[in-house]
């Protein structure tokens, strides 16, 4: 065959993409990165300084990627230095410790931070996003569970994975959806593919799930002022029936948000005459 005709083909066939991780110092950016190239996992914790850099081969269908990896340091101290970083990434690893609630809570921030860096011209659309949920080995210290934190993925069209770089739990599978939706971004132009990731619920029904989560007490919980009368307290009951019913709504966490709902109304309209 014509030498260029086949280095076009091949040309066609393999494709450079620039993958970087996030998330807080210490929930293991490093070890799952680490777990997946080497298949080995250091139990001792080295700090990323700055950022690490690292190449990777992979065969999705029938490309060969080459992926670069830029893997960040949490800690607030090396912002300097990762700041550059951001433009051009096609994937984000985004890791939080499913022990740790502030590394949890720190995601959206990790996204602000992100944003900003990579200026006006951000379209944040066209990266894929994947949600790691670290450490679950440690299941004793576990705070974080599933349903939260697939919620907060899934209604922003990111995946989701559960992992562990200790024993290698679901590393490989978390790769493996991650490079295969970025192949299929980039022949898709450069655009996410829609619906990246199909939810099945909407915007209202997650924002509902995670405001009785953080609610402080039952009144809170049903969204009424506390001394609320019987119709007021049913009214507001039956509106979140309708959205959170587990018949009606797939989003996680909806069935014991509406268990609590129920629950809530009970404890109200026992002490209201
Ligand atoms: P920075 O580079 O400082 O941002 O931290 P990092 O997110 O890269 O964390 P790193 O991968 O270095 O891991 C931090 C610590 O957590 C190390 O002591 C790891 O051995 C440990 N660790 C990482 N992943 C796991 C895991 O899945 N399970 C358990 N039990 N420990 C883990
Ligand atoms: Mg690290």
């Amino acid at each position: 065959m014509d030498t260029n005709v086949q280095k076009r083909r091949e040309n066609k066939k393999s494709l450079r993409v620039k993958v970087i991780s996030l998330g807080n110092a210490e929930v293991g950016k490093s070890c799952i990165i680490k777990r997946y190239c080497e298949k080995r996992f250091v139990p001792k914790y080295l700090a990323t300084i700055g950022i690490d850099y690292g190449v990777t081969k992979v065969q999705v269908r029938d490309r060969e990627i080459k992926v670069n990896i830029f893997d960040m340091a949490g800690h607030p101290f090396f912002y300097e230095v990762r700041n550059e970083f951001y433009k051009d990434s096609q994937g984000v690893i985004l890791v939080y410790d499913v022990g740790l609630r502030e590394s949890f809570d720190a995601l959206d921030s990790w996204l602000t931070e992100m944003k900003q860096e990579m200026g006006s011209q951000a379209n944040m659309e066209n990266i894929i996003f994947i949600v790691c949920a670290n450490k679950v080995d440690l299941t004793k210290r576990r705070v974080v569970d599933e349903s939260e934190g697939r919620l907060w993925a899934e209604s922003r069209g990111f995946h989701y994975f559960e992992t562990s770089a200790q024993s290698g739990e679901g590393i490989n599978e978390m790769f493996q959806a991650f490079f295969s939706s970025i192949t299929d971004m980039c022949e898709n132009g450069g655009k996410r593919p829609t619906p990246e990731v199909n939810v099945g619920f909407t915007k209202e029904q997650a924002d509902t799930i995670r405001r009785i989560r953080n609610s402080k007490d039952s009144w809170d919980m049903l969204g009424v002022k506390p001394g609320a009368t019987r119709e007021e307290v049913n009214k507001a009951y039956r509106k979140l029936a309708v959205l959170l019913h587990p018949d009606k709504c797939v989003a996680p966490g909806s069935e014991d948000a509406f268990k609590s709902v129920v629950n809530a109304r009970t404890s109200l309209l026992k002490n209201i005459k």
